[in-house]
C-alpha cells in the first residue's frame, strides 16, 4: 500500500507504479546533490587553500594515480548503470500493457477529452475507473497532438494524430485526481483539464449501471459495418465475398499481395480503412475505396473494436477480473431494451454528465 507522498509539493501516489517513479526521482536528486555539494565546497576550499602566495612559484608535479583513476571510472559507472537499470525497470512497468484489463477508448479533441467505456458509457473530461483494477487506455486524437497526463498516477502518454497509443494503470486509492493535457495544443490547451474518479468496485458498478447510454463500441462498429458504411456488402462471408475475411484475423499474421506479412493489429485495421491500397491481403483485388474523411476517430475506434470482436477478442476480455460482467458485447447486445429502460429511469442522476456528450458532438 502506498501512502500520501511525504514530499508536500508532490501529488498523491495513487497508482501501483507511482512510488517507483518517485524513488527513481529521489535517487536522481540524491546523486545530483552528492556530486554538486562537494564540488561547490571544493571550489571555495581550493580557492583559499591554493591562492597565490608567492609570485611565479613552481608547483609540484604529479604523475598519475591508479587508485584515483580507477575510482573515478568505477564510481560513475555504477551510478550511471543504476540510473539506467532503475529507469528501464520503471519504464517497462509503465509501458508494457498488461494482458488483462478493462479497456477504455480516449479521443483527444481541441479542447477536450472524449472517453468511451466498453459498455458504451461516454464521458467528457471525466474518467471513472474502479480501484485495484488494470485499466488499459487506447488513445488517439481528431486534430492536434495532445498528451494524457495523470500526475497522481505518474503516467503520461501522447495522443498522436493518425495512430493509436496505449496507457495502462492500476489505481490504488479511491479519490478524485487531476487529469491534464500536457502538450501545447492550441488556444485553450490550458483549459483541457479534467478529473479521474477512482471508485470502489461497487460504486463503479453502480456508476456503469446508471450510465448505459447508446451503443457499446462493438455495437456501434457493427452498425457502421453492416448499415451505415456498407462494409458488409464485401466483407460478410458467403460466395460473393470480395473483401478480405475479417473473422479470426486479429493479432495474427496476414499474407499480403506481393509478398510479405503484417500482423493484423489496431494500427493495421485503421490503415486498411483509411488507405486500403497500402497493404492488400493476398488473394484479393485492391478494389476497396478509402473511407478517409468519412469516419471520425471515434467511429474508427468502434470499427476496430467490432473487427476485434470478430476474432473473439472482446474489449472486455479482462473484465472477468474486475467483475464488470454487464459489459461484454454479448450481454449488452442482448440487453439494450432493458438497459435503455433502466438508463431512462436513472437519467435523473446522470444528467450532469450525459447531456454533455451530444452537445460536444454537435460542436464538432
Ligand atoms: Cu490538448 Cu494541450
Amino acid at each position: 500500500m502506498q501512502t500520501n507522498s511525504w514530499v508536500p509539493i508532490f501529488p498523491d501516489q495513487a497508482s501501483t507504479f507511482a512510488w517507483q517513479v518517485d524513488y527513481l526521482y529521489y535517487y536522481l536528486l540524491v546523486v545530483s546533490l552528492v556530486f554538486s555539494i562537494p564540488l561547490l565546497v571544493a571550489i571555495f576550499y581550493f580557492a583559499v587553500r591554493y591562492r597565490e602566495k608567492e609570485k611565479y612559484a613552481t608547483p609540484e608535479e604529479i604523475h598519475g594515480s591508479i587508485v584515483l583513476e580507477t575510482a573515478w571510472s568505477i564510481i560513475p559507472f555504477i551510478v550511471s548503470m543504476t540510473i539506467f537499470l532503475g529507469g528501464a525497470y520503471v519504464y517497462y512497468n509503465q509501458y508494457r500493457m498488461p494482458d488483462e484489463g478493462t479497456e477504455i477508448y480516449v479521443v483527444g479533441k481541441q479542447w477536450m477529452w472524449k472517453i468511451q467505456h466498453e459498455g458504451g458509457q461516454r464521458e467528457i473530461n471525466e474518467l471513472h475507473v474502479p480501484v485495484d483494477t488494470n485499466i488499459k487506455l487506447t488513445l488517439t486524437t481528431e486534430d492536434a497532438l495532445h498528451s494524457f497526463y495523470i500526475p497522481a498516477f505518474r503516467t503520461k502518454v501522447d495522443a498522436v494524430p493518425g495512430r493509436y497509443t496505449y496507457m495502462w494503470f492500476n489505481a490504488t486509492k479511491t479519490g478524485k485526481y487531476h487529469l491534464f493535457c500536457a502538450e501545447y495544443c492550441g488556444l485553450n490547451h490550458s483549459g483541457m483539464v479534467g478529473y479521474v474518479n477512482v471508485m470502489s468496485k461497487e460504486d463503479y458498478e453502480a456508476w456503469l449501471g446508471g450510465n448505459v447510454s447508446g451503443q457499446t463500441p462493438v455495437e456501434q462498429g457493427r452498425d457502421l459495418f453492416e448499415n451505415k458504411l456498407g462494409c458488409a456488402s464485401c466483407h460478410a462471408g458467403g460466395p460473393q465475398q470480395r473483401g478480405a475475411k475479417l473473422e479470426g484475423i486479429f493479432g495474427h499474421e496476414v499474407k499480403l499481395t506481393g509478398g510479405g506479412t503484417v500482423v493484423a493489429d489496431e494500427a493495421y485495421i485503421r490503415e486498411s480503412i483509411l488507405n486500403p491500397g497500402a497493404k492488400v491481403v493476398e488473394g484479393y483485388q485492391p478494389i476497396m475505396p478509402t473511407f478517409k474523411g468519412q469516419v471520425t476517430e471515434e467511429q474508427l475506434l468502434a470499427l476496430v473494436a467490432y473487427i476485434k470482436s470478430l476474432s473473439g477478442v472482446t474489449a472486455s476480455s479482462g473484465s472477468s477480473s474486475t467483475g464488470t460482467s454487464g459489459s461484454t458485447p454479448a450481454a449488452s447486445a442482448a440487453a439494450p431494451p432493458a438497459a435503455g429502460n433502466s438508463a431512462a429511469a436513472a437519467t435523473a442522476n446522470r444528467q450532469s454528465t450525459n447531456p454533455k456528450a451530444p452537445a460536444a458532438n454537435s460542436n464538432r
